[in-house]
């Protein structure tokens, strides 16, 4: 029996599709707001076109819209397989989708407009967040229903990542978001002053580690083994990895506000938790490579297990950096600088994206009930399409990291400074170009895949419009169970 039928994969389908465009949407964004810091022209003097208001367009587009669509696809494909089940609320399921289409539509929409709560990644307003709230528990609800009625007694380790990444991040967006809406259109947080900003970086690193980290983590769990048709490296490692980045993930927020307001013994828990994150972070890395022993020659052939391979090596660099960054020392130079955004793009572009773009690979061709993606070509080039650019992108802004770091803190022998801001800008120009380009190698690496994703649903395109047929009765948990179909 063909799994594409067993499962109620209409929902995974559709994700898929909204993954492919946001992720271009959002990545033309980047590579937009890249080319007005070359070329502040590109402003065109309009309001919603300047850097500022485009920014979080970006920020929203690339992690919520592109990562969001990814994470609730792939959790509703790993839910069922690994639970040897249907998906419950089938409906509601559906529901999740449009909803979620829905806040990434207004959310994109108003953001340009200038309406925003200017709080990095939580900028849409109340009537935005409140129906991302809603949206956001009907997707728990239908994932741990189906948690619920899974066929086999163990819930596999991936599940455990989906189900932290869904509660923390519901608790995470409620609490950052208790606001006073004084018009349609702008509210006012309950909290101020340092409360608001340690409430905010509270959330806005935890979204990192709930969003960016343990969301991507869940389907890295699932989807490496099934690429590199080993079981993983060592489960019990699995889970004690599991609970200690939950437990210390949240502790860390503090080293986003290194040398402001905040209490100096707040900050220096922040850099303790940091330094202690490494330890969890590598090992589920440390985890996902080892996998591959015995398995490496699939590198030769398999696009998507390179995908994979590098996103769990750009996960381990990108995670000792932050946790190198975290040290005070080291932050008084990064602090502020292009630095920063080397590091982010490294989780964003390496990790995150790599480990979805190879997750999407993996299993678009089982979700669409075809044997194989339509071209195999495709997907290296896109690899290497990435890579370069992704390789560009890194260079250009550590260097500019750097040398902002340094030019802002020379002095002159009289204490003076030595060199003006502006000096530092041009002294970096040219590294704008290189991102610039960088990004454009990474955007037309997006666009292969959604011309490969077309074509390998060209044959089934008729199913992602009308609902799939099911040819076996829902099962009622207390029945004897159907025969378990192969995973896959
Ligand atoms: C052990 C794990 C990690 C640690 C300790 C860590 C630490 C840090 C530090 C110290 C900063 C700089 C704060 C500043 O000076 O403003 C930072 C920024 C950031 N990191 Fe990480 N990082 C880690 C992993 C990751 C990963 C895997 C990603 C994923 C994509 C990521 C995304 C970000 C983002 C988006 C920012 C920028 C936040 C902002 O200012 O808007 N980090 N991180
Ligand atoms: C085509 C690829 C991309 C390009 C050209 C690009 C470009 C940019 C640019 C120009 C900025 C603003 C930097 C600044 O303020 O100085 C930025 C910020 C950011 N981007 Fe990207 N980006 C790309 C892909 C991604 C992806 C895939 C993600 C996440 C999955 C991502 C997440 C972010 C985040 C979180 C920030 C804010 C960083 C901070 O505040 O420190 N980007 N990006």
């Amino acid at each position: 029996m063909p799994n594409t039928e067993y499962y109620d994969d209409k929902v995974v389908r559709l994700f898929l599709l909204a993954a492919a465009v946001w992720g271009i949407i959002g990545m033309s964004v980047g590579v937009y707001i890249a080319a007005e810091l070359m070329w502040p022209v590109f402003n065109f003097n309009i309001p919603w076109l300047t850097f500022s208001r485009l920014r979080p367009d970006h920020t929203f587009g690339v992690i919520f819209a592109f990562g969001g669509s990814a994470l609730m696809g792939t959790c509703y494909y790993v839910v069922q397989r690994t639970g040897h089940t249907r998906l419950a609320l089938s409906k509601l399921a559906e529901m999740t989708f449009w909803g979620w289409q829905l806040v990434c539509v207004l959310a994109m929409t108003t953001m340009p407009l200038g309406i925003t709560q200017s709080k990095e990644y939580a900028e849409p307003e109340w009537f935005v967040d409140i129906l991302i709230a809603v949206v956001w528990v009907s997707f728990g609800v239908v994932f741990f229903a189906t948690l619920a009625r899974r066929r086999i007694r163990h819930i596999y380790v991936a599940n455990w990542y989906y189900g932290a990444f869904i509660i923390a991040v519901g608790l995470l967006h409620i609490v950052n978001n208790i606001a006073l809406p004084i018009s349609l259109t702008k509210s006012y947080p309950v909290y101020s002053g340092v409360v608001d900003a340690m409430v905010q970086w509270w959330y806005g690193h935890n979204a990192v580690a709930f969003f960016l980290t343990a969301g991507f983590l869940g389907m890295m769990y699932y989807f490496v083994p099934r690429q590199a048709q080993q079981p993983l490296w060592s489960y019990r490692f699995s889970i004690v990895n599991f609970w200690a980045l939950i437990s210390v993930y949240m502790w860390a927020g503090s080293h986003h506000l290194m040398y402001t307001a905040l209490p100096d013994w707040v900050q220096s828990v922040g850099m303790a938790f940091s330094l202690i994150l490494l330890m969890p972070s590598w090992g589920s890395a440390a985890n996902g490579l080892l996998t591959f022993n015995g398995s490496w020659h699939k590198l030769r052939t398999d696009p998507a297990a390179k995908f994979m391979v590098l996103a769990l090596v750009f996960y381990a660099a990108a995670t000792f950096e932050g946790s190198m960054m975290a040290i005070k020392t080291v932050n008084s130079l990064s602090h502020y600088t292009d630095w920063t955004i080397a590091h982010v793009h490294s989780g964003a572009i390496g990790w995150v994206a790599m480990i979805t773009i190879g997750s999407l690979y993996a299993m678009a061709p089982r979700a669409l009930g075809k044997p194989a993606m339509h071209s195999n070509k495709a997907m290296e080039l896109h690899f290497w399409l990435h890579i370069t650019g992704l390789l560009m992108y890194l260079g250009s802004m550590w260097t500019a990291g750097v040398t902002e770091g340094l030019m802002w803190r020379a002095t002159n022998a009289d204490g003076s400074l030595t060199y003006s801001f502006l000096d530092s800008l041009i002294a970096i120009k040219p590294m704008y170009l290189i991102r610039w380009l960088g990004g454009m190698f990474v955007l037309s690496g997006m666009v292969v895949m959604a011309w490969n994703l077309w074509h390998t649903a060209a044959d089934a395109r008729a199913r992602i419009i009308k609902p799939i047929p099911v040819p076996i009765p829902e099962p009622e948990p207390h029945q004897v169970p159907a025969p378990i179909p192969a995973a896959g």
